[in-house]
């Protein structure tokens, strides 16, 4: 019988299905429901030490449907928590109390100053939460305070916190990368050299929804006007899995061991699967919890195991990053297809003179075979 039971970066985790930072983690409440419900662990809504600098607007969400209506793209200007910091410790401590063996992870975000970092992470651990994620990601709004994506696009500036942040946790830290750069492997690279245990991937992607034809005003709009704001959704998922792929193959060749949790557009077990083939060790949902409701892990457990059993795999390390070893070069590709075509043309050559492979004979095929070997 396969589990789903896996050991991340020394976290106990019942099975690899994390809620991603965002609302589906807002409070205490419903980080419980999460717990209740059976996912392995939840991401918090990210925090930062003055909410009072946090104020939300909306419309904050706008939505792609296909024809038939269906959500497939999602888009939010939405900012980190607004709720108050010692709200927050409170609420950390209830859910330690009342779920010993639950796996509550932090998202923590601060300025660039090293003060407020270490204290952020000294005040959080205290409260028994099983890890940290960094939140470099944001795409809007934090930025315009030199935080979020402003930091995750500035990999020395990235590294320095991470330092920081390593120098006072007890406890494993992951970076949360930005997608919104040219090279996310130099990110990973940047956060792991620092001594993160892990990262990761994706947040979500700048992006600008649409237009209003008829106002002619970009959406979402807030009082006629708007913002970029952060794409994510099934609509993500091929560049998700593109970003994880280059992220597991740096882990693979410069920091074996490290982790990678792996984000976005993740609906499905077998959406799960994809991104485990490629290498995270864990997957996170944030807009699907949305979509569909905190018991989708339960479909989405058998979906992963039922995978597992029709390929053999005990565990999820049996298939960690198993897909990365088909990727190549173009010029490669060129080449297997060449020794394809050449070995088709053979085979077809040898039919042609009636040969057929010894181990395919049903019959007196000798008889004709050895006519069509013979030299006379
Ligand atoms: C409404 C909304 C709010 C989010 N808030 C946060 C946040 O506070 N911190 C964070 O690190 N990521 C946040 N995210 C990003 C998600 O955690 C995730 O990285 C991204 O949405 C891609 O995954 P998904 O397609 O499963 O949603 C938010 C996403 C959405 C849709």
């Amino acid at each position: 019988m396969p589990t789903l039971e896996t050991v991340v970066d020394g976290i106990k985790l019942p099975n690899p299905f994390i809620i991603g930072s965002g609302p589906p983690g807002t409070n205490g409440n419903v980080i419980g429901k999460a717990l209740d419900e059976g996912w392995g662990a939840v991401i918090i809504k990210t925090i930062s030490l003055d909410s009072s600098k946090v104020t939300n607007v909306a419309p904050r969400y706008a939505r792609l449907r296909t024809a038939s209506k269906e959500i497939i793209g999602w888009q939010n200007i939405e900012l980190i928590s607004d709720r108050p910091f010692q709200t927050w410790l409170d609420e950390l401590k209830m859910l330690k109390d009342k779920y010993p063996d639950g796996v509550v992870i932090a998202s923590i975000m601060e300025e660039y100053s090293k003060d407020a970092w270490i204290e952020i992470v000294e005040r959080v651990q205290e409260t028994g939460v099983a890890g940290f994620e960094l939140n470099f990601s944001c795409p809007h709004g934090l930025p315009e305070r030199k935080m979020g994506a402003a930091m995750g696009q500035d990999n020395a500036i990235m590294h320095e916190v991470c330092k920081w942040v390593m120098g006072a946790a007890k406890i494993p830290v992951w970076a949360k990368l930005t997608p919104n750069v040219t090279s996310v492997a130099h990110g990973a690279a940047s956060a792991l050299s620092a001594g993160c245990q892990g990262v990761a991937a994706i947040n979500t992607i700048l992006s600008v929804m649409g237009v209003d034809l008829e106002t002619l005003r970009p959406e979402p709009t807030v009082e006629g006007y708007t913002v970029p704001g952060g794409y994510s959704c099934m609509a993500v998922k091929p560049i998700a899995l593109r970003m994880v792929k280059e992220i597991a193959e740096t882990i693979r060749d410069k920091y074996p061991g490290r982790s990678l949790s792996a984000i976005g557009g993740i609906e499905t077990g077998k959406d799960a699967a994809q991104f485990i083939l490629l290498g995270g060790d864990t997957v996170q949902v944030c807009t699907g919890v949305m979509k569909f409701g905190y018991d989708m892990v339960k479909g989405m457990k058998d979906e992963l195991l039922s995978f597992m059993a029709s390929k053999n795999f005990e565990t999820i390390a049996d298939f960690k990053g198993h897909s990365l070893q088909y990727f190549t070069t173009h010029a490669d590709l060129v080449k297997r297809q060449a020794e394809a075509k050449a070995k088709a043309a053979e085979a077809k050559a040898a039919k042609a003179k009636g040969v057929v492979k010894d181990g395919e004979w049903k019959g007196d095929e000798f008889v004709q075979q050895s006519d069509a070997l013979a030299r006379g």
